[in-house]
């Protein structure tokens, strides 16, 4: 079948479309009915469906015959180890694991918070969830405590897994401490907090709340995958919206195996035995998707890289694990490359690895510019394919759909709609924008097996995040246009949604961080380019009546309270004192126009200006 007939298969006929592709996967009790239409304006995929998500990944590939082969190569250069798990292998660690959880009382439907550092355990401790039913929610290491808190709290886990620490290039990251005070601060306090230790370091314990992982797991029996129901939630995946409290994706377990599995061939064209490798995070839903999911899904080998693109220990990092394990796949967000590029522009450092294995190299997370574009093609002579998605989706939006037909690719482009996805581009009121001009990237209800279901315990923000902007659409926030020829290209946010080296940023959540220091009146936080990184938050803040505090000081102060509170991730480094903030007649902060001040570009003056002086006053300052 061509692209064309795939996708309008998939929006003509949604049921039986979704019905072929559930069919390839192994259900305990295969779905009769397709689609249902529920009262909060979205539906659920295969309702009466039953299976376990850790069963599809692990167990339905023994049973056809995988067990020996390698399901995970765990690949570490700052720990300079490597290490690899049969199907069989993995499957009896998570298993086991499961067995630990359960003699801690956790069962179906319990939330459990998984705190970790790209270690095998922590697709293990995710699957082990997945096996008894229980609801996992990954956080991401690079948060500071402070964030964990506020998941801790919205999720009400019944247990905390964590590690005593991460490693970064050249640091060690105690977690046990960040975890504590994380706990020390909620409200809901977990029954249990299960601790895997590193041999870089030995955290402490907190009796009859802490238990050491193995221990636990010396003591567990394996136990098999528990049925649950298409729709019951796998996982919470927190991310960023544009207040301070971050958004729980929930991901039901039915519709996510069936997408991903369907994504696996329709994007990257993988088959059963293939190496695939995602250099992403496990706290992202790139590493949930396809670290762990997925790839497992579809009887690949997955890769869990604990390094970074460059200094770890070079710039020849990423072809150096090309070569050892033979990965035929490989994706990452543009900024890994950006990274590559600047410390290795003539990509010498290719030229030492066999990288023959390298059949294809994919990118998201943010807008694939063409520059890094036509550097990894000249210097790979391979495809190189942007796609595009979010944690809200699950799995590609856009992409260049290569296990049906390989389209001709246009840099700039996440090439045309996954089937599936009815991207069209609108205005705000769902009217279709003429080829070529920019408006509201929207996908037409419904939305496609994988993608959220709700917003944790929040419905209601679900509908109005989502839903209810443009009726009939989900709103991706994303701005955009579509060309003549039907590829769609994705220009940026058009909420308060940052990017930062692939990360997903709120900078209304920053803006709540700086507004807390007690010697500012007011303050705003852009996203301002930034060559490596793609954006970085640049905050303009105004100080109180009175207050005086030396302004490198208050910088100082400011980046320490939002690396507390967010993290280190979060690039915070640039506060400016400024005497005013532009805002428009009825006081909105024109935030838009200072980010195009910040990055240098043309920009219209607004008629409801209060007062355009400011704005040379703004530019002055960012150019000085
Ligand atoms: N745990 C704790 N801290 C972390 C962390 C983690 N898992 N990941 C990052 N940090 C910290 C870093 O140590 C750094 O702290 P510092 O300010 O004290 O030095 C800060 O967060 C910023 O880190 P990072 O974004 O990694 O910046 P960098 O300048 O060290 O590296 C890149 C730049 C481009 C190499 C890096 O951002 C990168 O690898 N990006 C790819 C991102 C990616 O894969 N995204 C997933 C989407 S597909
Ligand atoms: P996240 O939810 O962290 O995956 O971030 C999703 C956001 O990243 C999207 O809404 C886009 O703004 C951006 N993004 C992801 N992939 C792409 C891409 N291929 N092109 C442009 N923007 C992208």
């Amino acid at each position: 079948m061509d692209y064309h007939s795939e996708f309008r298969r998939s929006v003509d006929q949604p049921e039986d479309f979704w019905r072929d592709q559930a069919a390839k996967i192994d259900w305990i009790e295969a779905p009769q009915t397709i689609w249902q239409p529920t009262d909060n304006g979205h539906g659920q995929w295969f309702p009466d469906g039953v299976l376990n998500s850790s069963d599809v990944a692990l167990d339905a590939n023994i049973r056809a015959g995988r067990g020996d082969q390698t399901a995970l190569i765990y690949d570490s250069p700052v720990t300079e180890t490597k290490r690899s798990y049969t199907y069989n292998e993995l499957r009896d660690a998570v298993a086991t694991f499961a067995g630990a959880l359960k003699d801690r009382g956790i069962s179906k439907g319990d939330r459990v918070i998984v705190y970790m550092p790209m270690i095998p355990e922590a697709a293990i401790a995710m699957l082990a969830c997945a096996r008894i039913g229980a609801i996992h929610s990954v956080v991401f290491g690079g948060f500071a405590a402070h964030e964990l808190a506020v998941r801790i709290e919205d999720a009400q886990p019944k247990a905390v897994i964590t590690a005593s620490c991460g490693i970064e290039v050249t640091k060690v990251i105690e977690y046990k401490p960040l975890v504590d005070k994380a706990i020390e601060q909620s409200s809901h306090k977990p029954d249990c907090c299960i601790l895997y230790q590193r041999p870089q370091v030995q955290a402490s314990m907190q009796a009859g709340r802490d238990y050491d992982w193995n221990e636990l797991t010396a003591a567990a029996r394996p136990i098999d995958p528990v049925p649950v129901k298409s729709t019951d939630p796998l996982y919470i995946l927190y991310t960023s919206g544009t207040t301070g409290k971050p958004k729980g994706v929930v991901r039901d377990n039915g519709g996510h195996a069936v997408a991903l599995n369907y994504s696996m061939n329709l994007v990257y064209d993988a088959s059963p035995g293939d190496v695939y490798w995602a250099a992403s995070d496990v706290g992202w839903v790139v590493g949930h998707s396809y670290i762990v999911y997925a790839p497992l899904f579809a009887g690949c080998t997955t890769i869990l890289y604990e390094g970074k693109p460059v200094k770890t220990p070079d710039a020849g990092a990423f072809w150096r694990v090309v070569q050892d394990h033979g990965v035929n796949l490989l994706f990452t967000a543009p900024t890994a490359f950006r990274a590559i590029r600047k410390e290795d522009p003539e990509a010498d450092q290719l030229s030492r690895y066999n990288v023959s294995s390298l059949k294809r190299i994919f990118l998201a997370g943010e807008r694939l510019d063409p520059p890094t574009y036509e550097w990894l093609r000249e210097h790979t002579r391979l495809p190189i394919l942007d796609h595009w998605w979010q944690t809200e989706t699950g799995w590609a939006i856009c992409c260049n759909p290569v296990g049906i037909e390989m389209m001709e690719t246009k840099p700039g482009s996440a090439t045309v709609p996954s089937p599936g996805f009815n991207v069209q581009v609108v205005d705000m009121n769902g009217g279709q924008v003429p080829a070529g001009e920019q408006g509201q990237v929207a996908v037409k209800l419904p939305l496609p097996p994988g993608c959220l279901t709700t917003i944790w315990g929040d419905d209601e923000r679900f509908q109005s995040s989502y839903l209810k902007p443009i009726e009939g659409f989900y709103s991706s926030g994303d701005g955009g246009y579509i060309d003549d020829d039907g590829y769609v290209f994705i220009m940026g946010r058009t909420d308060d949604v940052i990017n930062v080296a692939g990360h997903r940023l709120s900078t209304g959540e920053m803006e709540e961080v700086v507004a807390s220091h007690p010697a500012i009146a007011e303050c705003c936080v852009v996203g301002a380019h930034d060559d490596m990184k793609g954006q970085i938050p640049i905050g303009l803040v105004l100080i109180k009546d009175g207050a005086t505090i030396d302004h490198d000081e208050l910088e100082d102060e400011l980046v320490e309270m939002v690396r507390d509170k967010i993290g280190a991730i979060a690039c915070f480094r640039r506060a400016m004192v400024v005497e005013r903030l532009p805002k428009t007649r009825s006081g909105k902060i024109l935030r838009r126009v200072i980010r195009q001040i910040a990055d240098g570009e043309d920009f219209t003056v607004p008629s409801t200006i209060d007062d355009p002086a400011i704005l040379d006053e703004i530019s002055e300052r960012f150019h000085a």
